[in-house]
């Protein structure tokens, strides 16, 4: 176990504090000016054209595909699926930028704790304890933020050129190879952080990201250490919001997730430590809006960098488009006690890209689009919410499907019939199986 150069992590630490709290701070103000007003009036005013039938010229390998929330990608090694971003001409991915705000979470994470040293060891033992739940062990998000919290609290090792990812299981006493113990330096206080424990929050019948899992884990753990907890970490809101409510929130345990959906935003004012804007209402624009540029045969940067002529139009300072990748990136935002007031609703379209086009210009067109798990609190709570304000803006008739979070084939079999629809947007259950989908799209 490697325990030396412990002391340069945790000066690296110190010194990354002030530059991610100027970043963080500096691009809340972009994401507080999401008013609905725009978005209602825009929609009031619409008048939606009949769906016109698909054109039948078009082959379905050719129909425009967005690809989005979970990157075609090798589920062991993270290597990007060009094949699947590249299917047609008109083939994107939406997503966010994973490794931005999971340097932001850590930061978050790391900004408390400096904040708060002079209560945070909640049993005086000089060490600062940490749990962490794990969404997806082969889901490049949930890998980037688990490294982005060990690489912030200095408990983070390399492995083969990277951070060690890997869940811990329990870990009390230290001795756990995939982490080391870091110290800490606070005025004249020295703590050691350790993670205590972590797990990949997966459920017998294979769902992960598994909000009850979390719940149960956090069961598990805290009555066998819990006066050694001091904080709870997790991958996303659905499983840190199940452990807050199970546990920490009576314990006043901070805890921090990832999504800022509305309910773990709510709940910060009971205690919850903070979580992270993926800028979903910026996400589920850009997933539509992909599709229905290549609809209407308009340059794909049209209503995102390049305004259109409702206005819609998109700041750099909320998205990065990856030419190579084909992939579109929205940027993190992180969401705590400061300015938690103006991320209460998380279903709220983005008001620069709340106007709606007109029909006679952009016909009504049919979109076939899957949540690859009903059950999955950010998707079924933050972003169908999103993409269903959206749709009617963009005059999208969009069928939505809604998978079981385990099986690829119980979202497959609904895609019967391509030839009904004039385009895709999918979202795979494992990163790995873009062919599943475009198999069909072939024939
Ligand atoms: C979200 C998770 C969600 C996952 C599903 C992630 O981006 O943060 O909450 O479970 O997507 O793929
Ligand atoms: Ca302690």
């Amino acid at each position: 176990m490697n325990k030396k150069g412990m002391l340069s992590i945790a000066t690296a630490v110190v010194l990354g504090l002030g530059a991610a709290g100027c970043g963080s701070n500096s691009s809340a103000p972009a994401a507080s000016t999401k008013a609905d007003t725009a978005a209602t009036e825009a929609a009031s005013a619409s008048t939606q054209a009949e769906a016109a039938a698909p054109s039948g010229d078009v082959a379905n390998k050719d129909k425009p595909l967005t690809w989005f929330n979970r990157q075609p990608s090798n589920s062991s090694t993270g290597e990007l699926d060009k094949d699947a971003l590249n299917y047609n001409a008109n083939t994107y991915y939406v997503g966010f930028d994973a490794n931005q705000g999971a340097e932001l979470q850590g930061q978050m994470v790391a900004d408390y704790i400096q904040a708060n040293a002079d209560t945070i060891d909640r049993n005086g033992d000089g060490i600062i304890g940490y749990v962490l739940a794990i969404g997806d062990i082969g889901h490049n998000d949930s890998i980037a933020r688990t490294r982005g919290v060990r690489k912030a609290l200095g408990t983070a090792v390399e492995k083969d050129g990277a951070i060690d990812s890997q869940p811990v299981g329990t870990n009390v006493d230290g001795t756990a190879t995939d982490v080391q113990d870091a110290e800490l330096k606070v005025g004249d206080k020295t703590f050691k952080v350790r993670e205590l424990a972590s797990q990949e929050m997966k459920n017998s019948a294979g769902a992960t990201w598994d909000a009850a899992t979390a719940g149960n884990a956090i069961g598990t753990w805290s009555s066998s250490f819990g006066d050694q907890i001091d904080i709870v970490v997790s991958n996303n809101d659905g499983m840190g919001m199940s452990m807050f409510n199970a546990w920490s929130k009576d314990k006043k345990v901070p805890t921090f997730g990832y999504d800022a959906n509305s309910d773990a935003v709510a709940a910060i004012a009971d205690g919850y430590g903070g979580t992270i804007s993926q800028h979903a209402d910026v996400q589920a624009y850009l997933t539509l809006r992909t599709l229905r540029n290549a609809l209407d045969g308009v340059d794909i940067d049209t209503g995102i960098g390049t305004a259109d002529e409702a206005g819609n139009v998109l700041t750099d300072d909320v998205y990065r488009y990856d030419a190579d990748a084909r992939s579109y990136y929205a940027l993190n935002v992180a969401v705590t006690a400061d300015n938690y007031q103006d991320f209460t609703d998380a279903t709220k379209t983005y008001a620069p890209v709340s106007n709606q086009l007109d029909a006679s210009k952009h016909p009504t067109k049919k979109v076939w689009l899957d949540i690859y798990n009903a059950a999955d609190n950010f998707l079924s709570a933050t972003y169908q919410p999103l993409l269903q304000n959206y749709d009617d803006l963009l005059n999208l008739d969009v069928d939505y499907i809604g998978g079981d979070g385990q099986t690829e084939s119980n979202i497959t079999n609904r895609l019967g019939n391509p030839s009904q629809y004039d385009a895709f947007a999918i979202n795979m259950v494992k990163t790995d199986n873009a062919a599943a989908y475009t198999s069909l799209l072939n024939q």
